[in-house]
């Protein structure tokens, strides 16, 4: 697919066997990630009731699970699985270099778009056919210079990457293939001393990842496992776990539909 976006607004087409194939190509997840990560609280729930506290989940992520007083002068993040980039923006207040790595083309360059040009237009669904014109700015005060967006798959990455101070995987683990497989690659993308930041609401489902890659919800001989445990088992020793909060957010399908889900934060300190 073409990195760059023709045209700054996201239509309305057929849908491509790209989008067929992964949802996160669609119209559909594009509009709705847009305004996920940068819709104004106005944008995204213009209702006097509804949970407030789960908005900007991708400005909380970054502000919320990190120190940002204890990276390192010169530090480098890295976003594994940043959709359309809102949190590479805020880490890119605190680091000097930032990546972000989605598999999703679309995503990726959209990313792109608002780093280099400062917005994108898009449109908000409001009831079936129904759309509000929206535009999504890039964050106030970030130095677009500091940030880079790739296409690549978290469960095989470049070689070259180098080290991290910082990466943070959110809402990404439990819509990979083979979680284990990206797990397996974090003790050498994080610097000693670096921190691991991994959120997610726990959604197993099997149309992204077989049960038997599951790292949690189901019994072993008798007993429940957790995701928690089986991210334990899996980064320690080579990381230790510092603390975990409770992170809602807030995803709107359309005017009067939204999905609240609550995801667990971990933070995690590499050990060297
Ligand atoms: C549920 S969304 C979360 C996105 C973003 N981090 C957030 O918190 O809003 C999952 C993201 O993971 C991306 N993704 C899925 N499989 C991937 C893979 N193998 N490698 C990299 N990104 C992947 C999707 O394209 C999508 O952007």
């Amino acid at each position: 697919m073409d990195m760059t976006i023709a045209t700054s607004r996201v239509h309305s087409e057929e849908n491509s066997s790209l989008e067929v194939l992964n949802p996160y190509e669609s119209n559909k997840l594009l509009n709705e990630y847009l305004l996920f990560h940068y819709g104004t609280a106005e944008e995204v729930l213009p209702h006097a009731q509804g949970p407030k506290e789960a908005l900007d989940y991708p400005v909380r992520c970054v502000r919320e699970c990190l120190d940002v007083a204890s990276i390192p002068a010169g530090g480098r993040a890295l976003d594994l699985g940043c959709a359309v980039g809102r949190a590479t923006f805020e880490l890119a207040r605190h680091c000097v270099e930032v990546l972000g790595i989605d598999y999703s083309h679309r995503f990726v360059a959209a990313a792109e778009h608002i780093r280099r040009e400062g917005g994108m237009a898009y449109e908000r669904v409001d009831e079936g056919n129904l759309t509000t014109p929206l535009s999504a700015q890039r964050p106030a005060g970030v130095d677009g210079g500091r940030l880079r967006f790739e296409q690549g798959d978290a469960m095989a990455l470049r070689r070259d990457l180098g080290r991290f101070e910082v990466v943070l995987m959110a809402n990404l683990i439990d819509r990979l293939q083979h979680p284990g497989r990206c797990l397996e690659r974090l003790p050498d993308l994080v610097q000693p001393n670096g921190v691991l930041v991994i959120t997610s609401p726990y959604t197993w489902l099997e149309a992204f990842t077989s049960q038997s890659e599951w790292l949690g919800g189901f019994q072993v001989e008798g007993r429940s496992q957790n995701t928690l445990e089986g991210l334990r088992s899996r980064l320690e020793p080579a990381f230790t776990l510092e603390r975990t909060l409770e992170l809602p957010f807030l995803i709107r399908e359309h005017a009067r539909k939204y999905q609240w889900s609550v995801a667990q934060a971990s933070v995690w300190r590499r050990l060297g």
